[in-house]
């Protein structure tokens, strides 16, 4: 029987979606931007976003770990998708409250549930995780304040370098890199007495991997995955990886050294046996899923889950995604992911981050940003700014991640550069060798992305 003159099947094949994108950085400016290049999209909201999001949706002054409020506005607005952007929300179950909930009809939400969020909630339990799965990553010890000498021992059996990693959410800032080892062992006791408050009271010791690193990211109903493009982020603040760390200063993708046979060893070693693992432990994951990667003479190792995607690698992953992200999103929420296509471009995408002089220490705020229009061919991404009256003003450490794609890594960096110098704000900083690295490696590999999985 037909409805309103529309079969269910003719319904279903023209689905709109009014999505409510959480989080506020350059990651979410890029998630908007794929989403809005689809033609799914019968309405955004992106809550709280930041002036890069505005332009494409509609801000909403609801912060992302508000989940009554977010409850209150999906009603009104008879939202039908929820994408979850930063970790905090999913490692505090925004995906169980709304799986849970009657009134919203259990709006499906793309992000992990609670337990499964501890693969970046919890250290502890991401270690235990792979150990119990066999998947390959550096061995390790869980020290408590009751068991600092079990952990001392440990220190003694390994060599220098020394890991130490706070075992919960440290706003990317709980991991010590220590040589020497007594200063490890006085560190030990600093974390446990709370040098990251709650997050260091358990504190994982690892062996030190050396290697080089990069990331990859998959999309995962629970069951079927794609595959999205890798990416190498750029942490520490000065060219040449000197310098502090920081939450990213740019990105590439792809990542020349990240050759069809080392991701088959990652697809057979790393992301297989995590799905199956998940699924055995009764753990629903419908998300994006960030393996942090070190590439050990091409044998991989995971250094860390996130159960998110990453800022601002995300910058140069999705351009390079010719798949809707919308159509994927619903293989996600109807665990029919095996069904959809994702296409990934063969080009090169560069992201460059302008930060504000001093990050990631202190830095000033609020200085206009002018330039932005005369950026042609690039996409500027909006990560730490605020609008006033018609001037985008500076807002953040992070301020703007700028990405170009192109056939070749130098043509990529050329234009995103070129961008780079077009804009100006007061203290503007950014590195100059993003993806320098690369450029020696690059091949002829990249016609291996162009096949649709
Ligand atoms: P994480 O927050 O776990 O990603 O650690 C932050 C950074 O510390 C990583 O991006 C690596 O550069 C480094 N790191 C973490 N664990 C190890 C390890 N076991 N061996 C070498 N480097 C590591
Ligand atoms: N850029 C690293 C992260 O998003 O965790």
């Amino acid at each position: 029987m037909w409805i309103c003159g529309v079969s269910p099947i003719r319904k279903s094949e023209i689905m709109k979606y009014r999505v409510l994108l959480l989080g506020s950085g350059g990651r979410e400016h890029a998630l908007a931007w794929k989403l809005a290049q689809g033609n799914r999209l019968e309405k955004l909201f992106i809550a709280p976003g930041n002036p890069g999001t505005a332009t494409i949706g509609e801000n909403v002054a609801i912060a992302a770990t508000g989940f009554e409020a977010l409850k209150r506005f999906t009603l009104e607005q008879k939202i039908n998708l929820i994408v979850v952007g930063p970790e905090e929300p999913l490692v505090n179950g925004i995906a169980d409250f709304f799986a849970d909930d009657e009134a919203t009809d259990k709006i499906p939400v793309i992000g992990p549930c609670k337990r499964g969020a501890q693969l970046e909630g919890s250290k502890d339990f991401a270690k235990n995780f792979m150990q119990r799965h066999g998947i390959p990553t550096a061995r390790f010890r869980t020290v408590t304040a009751g068991t600092i000498a079990a952990g001392e021992q440990f220190l003694d059996e390994l060599q220098a370098p020394y890991v130490l990693k706070a075992d919960g959410l440290a706003a990317g800032k709980g991991v010590l890199i220590i040589h020497s080892r007594d200063e490890a062992k006085q560190q030990l006791r600093n974390m446990l007495q709370g040098m990251f408050g709650a997050a260091s009271s358990k504190v994982v010791i690892e062996e030190f991997l050396q290697g080089i690193e990069l990331s990859v990211f998959i999309l995962t109903d629970g069951k079927n995955y794609k595959l999205l493009p890798e990416a190498k982020d750029y942490k520490r603040v000065g060219d040449n990886d000197t310098g502090t760390n920081t939450g990213g200063m740019g990105a590439v993708s792809p990542v020349p050294f990240a050759t069809p046979g080392f991701l088959q060893k990652v697809e057979q070693q790393i992301i297989q046996p995590t799905i199956a693992g998940l699924q055995q432990e009764g753990i629903t994951y419908k998300g994006f899923l960030f393996f942090g990667l070190m590439n050990v003479n091409g044998a991989p190792y995971v250094i860390e889950y996130n159960v998110r995607l990453g800022d601002p690698e995300t910058e140069v992953v999705l351009p390079r995604l010719q798949s809707d992200l919308l159509d994927l999103f619903e293989g996600v929420a109807q665990q029919t992911l095996g069904t959809k296509t994702c296409a990934i471009a063969p080009a090169t995408a560069v992201a460059v981050m302008c930060v504000s002089g001093g990050y990631p220490g202190t830095y000033g705020k609020g200085y206009p940003i002018t330039g932005l229009q005369d950026v042609k061919g690039s996409t500027v991404f909006h990560a730490g700014t605020a609008q006033q009256q018609d001037t985008p003003v500076t807002a953040g450490g992070r301020v703007l991640a700028v990405t170009s794609l192109a056939e070749s890594l130098p043509a990529a960096r050329e234009k995103t550069y070129a961008a780079v110098a077009a804009i100006h704000f007061q203290d503007m900083y950014f590195r100059r060798d993003i993806g320098v690295d690369c450029l020696h490696e690059e091949d002829g590999r990249r016609d291996d992305f162009n096949k649709p999985q």
